[in-house]
């Protein structure tokens, strides 16, 4: 098949270059070089990461703000380092706003169950979209259940794209809360946030972003997007897993009672009254991931070190090298078709059942993932079960498109 090469983006970065940084690309499975096209799920890690994590371990390692002696000192230098590493990438005014938890899903149900249980009642309105994770889905749907919020939901389109004029309509004086991601991770889909978000205010409602997916595939700008909070982790974006953060507002985060008691987040404990820590560490209660923070601010050195122009017109041209191939084989159907996606194919092919497909994928060196991909109500829309799944990161290159063209199309030919 003769198609649009991506190689002219290597202009820009060298992507052989870049590969040779991830060890774990250069092996095979199964007979085959390993196309690793499952990012979505989450990222591979490169030398600079890992080799720093394990440095960490062998020169700096202690607890955190807790010793006086040499390593505990150098442990919190690097540990405060990596928050400003944070601040800095995602442009937060200052490091205060930046609270360390152990992923999106932990980030997400802080603000659910400190800002949310303190200060909505009963009928306040939630709105997420259909596009949402489970989590950013099931915090609400429990706060329903326990204050009574009520919960509003975004349609979309046949694309994958918000019906925006849907979300202009749901949005009212009760509106409290938007919850939205910024990229789908089922479909690809990147949504309009700057508009959703000032759309938002105008009601006076805040906005959290889910920004599992687009964290490293997006230059984010917490000030330029002026969202309220912005979670994302650390291991979709080349960093450790157990290690992600909440962005918030500091006025807000300053409002918002702790959420979880223990070290670290009190200033004095007393059977008379305890006194809470400031910020960030109100929010950071015991030990915290601290070789995992520190991995984390490695990642995104090295992310910025690659830069997001390259990034993205790497990852735009790779999508569009592989949403034409993938066209060409008989029977496949590609949900999410927005006009602004993401680096990720969610695709069926006519009498081919996903989990078959995905394994035999695997057994040709073509790491996907298949099923619902933890967006449930996205399945139900298009009245599906699940979809195949490819998601693209800066280390893919041409071959994993050709690996992948070829194995479906071989797949297909066995299962039907
Ligand atoms: N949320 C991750 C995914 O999309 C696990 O695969």
């Amino acid at each position: 098949m003769t198609m649009l090469a991506t190689d002219s983006s290597a202009d820009q970065f060298s992507i052989e270059s870049i590969r040779g940084d991830f060890p774990i690309l250069q092996q095979e499975v199964s007979g085959r070089p390993l196309a690793y096209l499952d990012n979505g799920a989450s990222t591979q890690k490169p030398n600079q990461v890992i080799d720093t994590i394990a440095d960490f371990y062998r020169q700096d390692y202690s607890n955190v703000h807790r010793g006086i002696h040499t390593l505990s000192q150098r442990a919190t230098d690097r540990f405060e380092a990596a928050r400003e590493t944070v601040r800095e990438f995602i442009n937060a005014t200052d490091t205060t706003e930046v609270i360390f938890t152990d992923g999106t899903t932990e980030a997400i149900n802080l603000v659910a169950h400190s800002y949310v249980r303190a200060h909505f009642q009963s009928g306040d309105e939630v709105i997420v979209s259909m596009l949402e994770h489970h989590s950013n889905i099931v915090p609400w749907q429990l706060l329903a259940e326990q204050i009574g919020l009520v919960l509003k939901v975004i349609p979309i389109n046949q694309r994958g794209e918000l019906v925006y004029e849907e979300y202009q309509k749901l949005l009212s004086d009760k509106t409290r809360l938007v919850a939205i991601s910024q990229v789908s991770n089922a479909l690809g889909s990147i949504t309009p946030l700057k508009q959703i978000i000032d759309d938002a205010h105008a009601y006076g409602a805040r906005v959290l972003v889910d920004g599992a997916q687009a964290i490293a595939h997006a230059d984010v700008d917490v000030q330029a997007l002026n969202c309220d909070f912005y979670a994302f982790s650390s291991h979709k974006i080349f960093g450790p897993t157990g290690v992600g953060v909440l962005y918030g507002k500091q006025e807000l985060l300053d409002a918002m009672p702790p959420y979880q008691g223990g070290g670290d987040m009190i200033k004095v404990v007393s059977f008379s009254g305890t006194q809470y820590n400031d910020l960030p560490y109100k929010f950071e209660a015991g030990t915290p991931n601290i070789a995992g923070v520190v991995g984390f601010a490695a990642a995104l050195d090295y992310v910025t070190a690659i830069g997001f122009d390259a990034i993205v017109h790497h990852e735009k041209q790779l999508l569009d090298y592989a949403t034409t191939c993938m066209q060409q084989i008989d029977g496949l159907q590609i949900f999410g078709t927005a006009q602004h996606k993401a680096g990720i194919l969610s695709f069926r092919i006519d009498g081919v059942h996903a989990s078959d497909l995905g394994t035999l994928l695997d057994h040709q060196g073509v790491a996907i993932r298949v099923g619902h991909h933890c967006a449930m109500p996205v399945m139900e829309f298009y009245g599906v079960s699940g979809t195949a799944r490819a998601s693209l990161a800066l280390y893919n290159n041409k071959a994993d498109i050709d690996a992948l063209v070829a194995a479906t199309t071989k797949a297909t030919r066995m299962l039907r």
